[in-house]
């Protein structure tokens, strides 16, 4: 087994000398079939769901070639700084799960306001810039052909799918018609957010409270297939795991000398960072899930799936089957997706997303 721990500088010099390699199509049209049929079946069963009022075609007059426009330019950072995919999946799911899939995430404290914006909250902090970046480029190029007509909510959508499926993961359709939000609070970001010391119970509690399920918590905490987690994230459980002065014994040893070496117990260097994966860190894969089994999760939360007797079997048969986990993860994005989204005439279109209107 080899382990991988990086700095973001000795990461950067990786990225430039290692082929990743991106496969042109990872499913079958059976697969988009039963995932069609799944995502309908789902929202008609509840009444209050938003999936049905987004479409897949909701471009299709106002800007048809917007997914080239977005994934020319997702393709393009993929290659320049591939940092940018988990980075980017990740604000997706800042995004949704704070005010809903509604880009608030995206605006900048106002000059002179008190109120500080999510993007400001200390739970935000660690989003990689290179995020930010990928959408802001890909609205400037949808802005030059398509004028005032698409959401960041919705091109934010796009480039986390495209994202996944550079790095290997599924294709799944993304609906669309998501407006952009007005509002924009650093301090709903916490009670929003699961933490790595967050228990199982937490995080059940906390995705029910957006709509969704025990499996997709399992399907969904899968994007740690890929990105990288800083050392204060999981340090606890490397020396004094819940103040019993040892280490958390369900950490494989290796694992744990490799991450020891690398985080010390206190007054590191606060850039270094370990990969979620450490067999496959940067395939989207169900690696993640295997690993789990193996006691090499990187958070308390993600080895927390496998202990619990209630995720444990789904845990198990995700780590199986590559194609079962590539599916309950592409219904998992499309419910997250459609969290709280804004429609109609609610919100706007914003030009520029770092600001309203
Ligand atoms: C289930 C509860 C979850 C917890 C407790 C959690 C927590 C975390 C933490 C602590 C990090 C590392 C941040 C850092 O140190 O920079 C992280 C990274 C990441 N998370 Fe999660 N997360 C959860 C669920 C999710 C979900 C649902 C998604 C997306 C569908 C996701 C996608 C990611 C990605 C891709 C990264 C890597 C980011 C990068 O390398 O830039 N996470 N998460």
């Amino acid at each position: 087994m080899r382990i991988y721990i990086y700095t973001h500088s000795s990461f950067a010099k990786f990225q430039k000398t290692t082929k990743m390699s991106v496969p042109s199509s990872s499913f079958s049209p059976f697969f988009f079939l039963l995932l069609f049929l799944q995502c309908s079946e789902l929202s008609n069963g509840n009444p209050n769901s938003t999936v049905n009022q987004l479409s897949i075609d909701f471009y299709s007059k106002s800007c048809p070639q917007l997914e080239q426009f977005v994934s020319s330019v997702t393709a393009q950072q993929f290659r320049q700084s591939p940092v940018s995919g988990p980075a980017t999946i990740r604000l997706f799911f800042h995004d949704c799960f704070v005010e809903g899939c509604d880009a608030s995430i995206l605006l900048s404290s106002k000059p002179g306001s008190t109120v500080e914006a999510e993007k400001d909250a200390y739970d935000n902090k660690n989003l990689a810039v290179e995020a930010y970046d990928s959408v802001k480029k890909a609205k400037e190029l949808v802005e030059s052909k398509c004028p005032g007509v698409v959401s960041c909510a919705d091109i934010l959508a796009l480039a986390a799918r495209d994202f996944v499926h550079l790095a290997g993961g599924p294709y799944y359709p993304v609906k669309k018609g998501r407006r952009d939000g007005r509002v924009s609070i650093a301090s709903g970001v916490k009670p929003n957010l699961p933490r790595a010391n967050s228990t199982i119970d937490e995080l059940l509690k906390l995705f029910a409270s957006k709509g969704l399920s025990q499996a997709d918590l399992v399907a969904l905490s899968g994007a740690h297939t890929i990105g990288f987690s800083h050392c204060d994230q999981f340090v606890s459980r490397l020396y004094d795991f819940h103040g019993t002065k040892k280490p958390d014994p369900y950490i494989d040893p290796r694992l744990l000398k490799a991450l020891q070496m690398s985080c010390p117990h206190f007054g590191g260097n606060v850039d270094v960072v370990a990969p979620f994966d450490v067999t496959t860190p940067f395939a989207f894969d169900h690696m993640y899930y295997g690993n789990l089994e193996a006691k090499l999760g990187l958070l308390a939360t993600d080895q927390g799936l496998f202990l619990d007797p209630r995720t444990r079997p789904l845990v198990q048969a995700l780590g199986k089957d590559k194609a079962q986990f590539f599916q309950a993860f592409s219904l998992g994005m499309e419910k997250m997706g459609s969290i709280e989204v804004k429609l109609g005439n609610q919100g706007e279109i914003r030009r520029d997303c770092n600001k309203t209107l």
